[in-house]
């Protein structure tokens, strides 16, 4: 046998155990999501890999989010008692949810309402979040709260922070970042 038949045929082998132990992993890991996702009912905010993306692409964004969103939305943005969530799984839906949704047994944390009478009742209502314009017209006017101080950052700061809520959110985002020029062709989802 030459030298060449010998070497090919030991790497086949070699990269067909290597396949099979691929698939092995592949099967375990798909078996954890399943039995993980059956268990994620409720968003917890956005994962390590989201956040450590989002404050590599946006510093700035990073600092001023948890100095001035997180005391309520969670440093994660998984939402705290008041406050709805704003990153991970199933946040910054379309339209709010509706309260009724969350214990019901169908409820998804994906998208879940599809109209704006769906709105948490005693919450104010607000329009649609289909792109980063939306979401960041939403907050450089109503956020942080209290009133008093919704709309009191710097533009900069609130693109800053929405860029970095969107990536933590796995949105994709243009190279360069979120910008007015840019915000309205970015989709949410
Ligand atoms: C004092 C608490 C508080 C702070 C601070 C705060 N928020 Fe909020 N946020 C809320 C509450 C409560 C709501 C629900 C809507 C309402 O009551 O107006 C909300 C709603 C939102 C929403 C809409 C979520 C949805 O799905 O409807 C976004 C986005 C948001 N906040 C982002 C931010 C950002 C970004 C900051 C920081 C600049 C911030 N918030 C600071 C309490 C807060």
């Amino acid at each position: 046998m030459s030298l060449r038949s010998s070497l090919s045929r030991s790497s086949s082998a070699s990269s067909s155990r290597a396949s099979w132990h691929f698939l092995g992993a592949l099967l375990v890991g798909s078996a954890l999501s399943v039995a993980l996702l059956s268990c994620t009912v409720t968003p917890l905010g956005a994962t390590d890999d989201g956040i450590s993306k989002a404050r590599a692409a946006s510093a700035p964004g990073a600092e001023e989010y948890d100095h001035e969103c997180a005391s309520c939305h969670g440093k994660r943005g998984e939402g705290l008692t008041t406050a709805p969530a704003v990153m991970g799984v199933g946040a910054l839906p379309t339209y709010t949810r509706d309260d009724s949704s969350s214990s019901s047994t169908t409820f998804t944390s994906g998208q879940t309402q599809t109209g704006d009478n769906a709105r948490v009742p005693g919450q104010s209502k607000r329009g649609a979040f289909h792109t980063a314009q939306d979401v960041y017209d939403y907050v450089s006017s109503r956020m942080p709260l209290p009133k008093s101080r919704a709309g009191t950052l710097t533009p900069e700061e609130y693109w800053a922070i929405v860029n970095y809520m969107l990536v933590a959110n796995g949105t994709a985002v243009p190279a360069g970042g979120i910008s007015e020029a840019n915000a309205k062709t970015v989709q949410l989802r």
